[in-house]
């Protein structure tokens, strides 16, 4: 029998896709992120959507000036892709360096996203500039259709918009951003080196069932919708191989509570706190935990071409479960952390 592993030192994991939001929330929620990770990619979609440069600049500046001295995080900039996107913006911002991707939002598929877009195709001409930049096209790929079955939108969005898109332009960076079905995992495999999929904690651990164990769960909804348990598998099968073009992106996504147990609820769900610990249990469950540091340190870097980074962290297994806070207060509201409904036991810090 194997002896357990009861902790491991690896490279300070990124977390490769990060919703922040604004005041008062993020003054809030963005500890969790600054204290576990080395950098982040930062998601556009504030209320009024980040899609000049000049309004990234202004958010990474506020992103900056947030994190408590000692600690290294940087924030990679994203632009909101909107029909009035302008070329200017984006090689200025790649110019800066703080510019790191472009976030492609159907229109209307999710949380502010309604100045995302009708047609990629019309997109193409601004799309083919990104190769030479070295700028990355992140997707939400889920068609907006709703007439399309909530289950099949991944899946259908493939094979609508993103095969086109790729052979259009196969030199363009793609990453299918939070990955939920075995359709996007295979074709992931399948496709050339330039295309690679981030996967969040939530979606290796639960399954639609989840979602109505005893009656709604409004803290698991989240976009793209959990799917059935064969999804759910194949998802965390790539997660757990170390292969390349997989990568931790949380989609760490805080809403209020009233803003989520509520006759038409948002999606998201809020994992900053402790997806790192459910990530390193999932690898021990696993027996994957060779491969840890490729999915949460290596490989979203390596993909970017961006420098691992220079810190290590330690995650331990612990014998006890870890308390973690089941809501965060935001003046009056609250906001809940994601609960999969079993006990933690692993927990991560950065080292010196
Ligand atoms: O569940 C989600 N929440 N999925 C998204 O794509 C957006 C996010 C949010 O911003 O709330
Ligand atoms: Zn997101």
């Amino acid at each position: 029998m194997q002896e357990e592993i009861k902790s491991i030192e690896i490279i300070t994991p990124d977390d490769w896709h990060l919703h922040l939001r604004e005041s008062p929330i993020i003054e809030s929620i963005f500890p969790y992120s600054f204290s576990n990770y080395g950098k982040a990619i930062i998601m556009p979609n504030l209320e009024n959507p980040i899609i000049k440069f000049s309004q990234a600049m202004e958010y990474y500046k506020k992103i900056k000036s947030l994190i408590t001295s000692g600690y290294k995080f940087e924030p990679l900039m994203t632009l909101f892709l909107s029909e009035e996107t302008r070329a200017i913006d984006i090689y200025e911002g790649a110019k800066s360096g703080i510019l790191k991707a472009i976030k492609f939002y159907p229109e209307g598929v999710t949380t502010n996203s309604y100045r995302g877009i009708k047609d990629i195709s019309k997109m193409y001409n601004l799309l083919e500039k990104l190769p030479d930049l070295n700028i990355p096209l992140l997707i939400h790929g889920e068609t907006a259709n709703s007439k399309v079955d909530i289950y099949d939108r991944e899946a259908y969005f493939l094979e609508q918009t993103v095969y086109k898109l790729r052979n259009k332009i196969p030199e363009l960076k793609i990453v299918l951003e939070h990955i939920t079905t075995k359709d996007s995992v295979d074709y992931i495999l399948e496709n050339n080196i330039n295309t690679a999929a981030t996967i969040t904690a939530h979606h290796l651990i639960l399954n639609r069932n989840n979602l109505f164990d005893e009656g709604l769960r409004p803290h698991y909804f989240c976009r793209p919708i959990v799917k059935r348990e064969k999804h759910r598998i194949a998802v965390r099968k790539a997660a757990t191989s170390g292969n390349s073009k997989f990568f931790l992106g949380t989609d760490s996504a805080p809403h209020f509570d009233h803003n989520k147990e509520s006759s038409c609820g948002c999606a998201g769900i809020f994992s900053a706190p402790n997806a790192l610990g459910y990530i390193a249990q999932i690898f021990e469950e696993d027996s994957a935990l060779n491969n840890l540091e490729n999915f949460i340190s290596i490989n979203g870097a390596k993909f970017y071409n961006l420098s691992l980074n220079s810190t290590l962290s330690k995650f331990t297994k612990f014998k006890e479960a870890i308390e973690y806070p089941s809501k965060i207060k935001v003046g009056k509201g609250l906001i809940t952390v994601f609960n999969p409904g079993y006990p933690l036991y692993w927990k991560n810090e950065i080292l010196n």
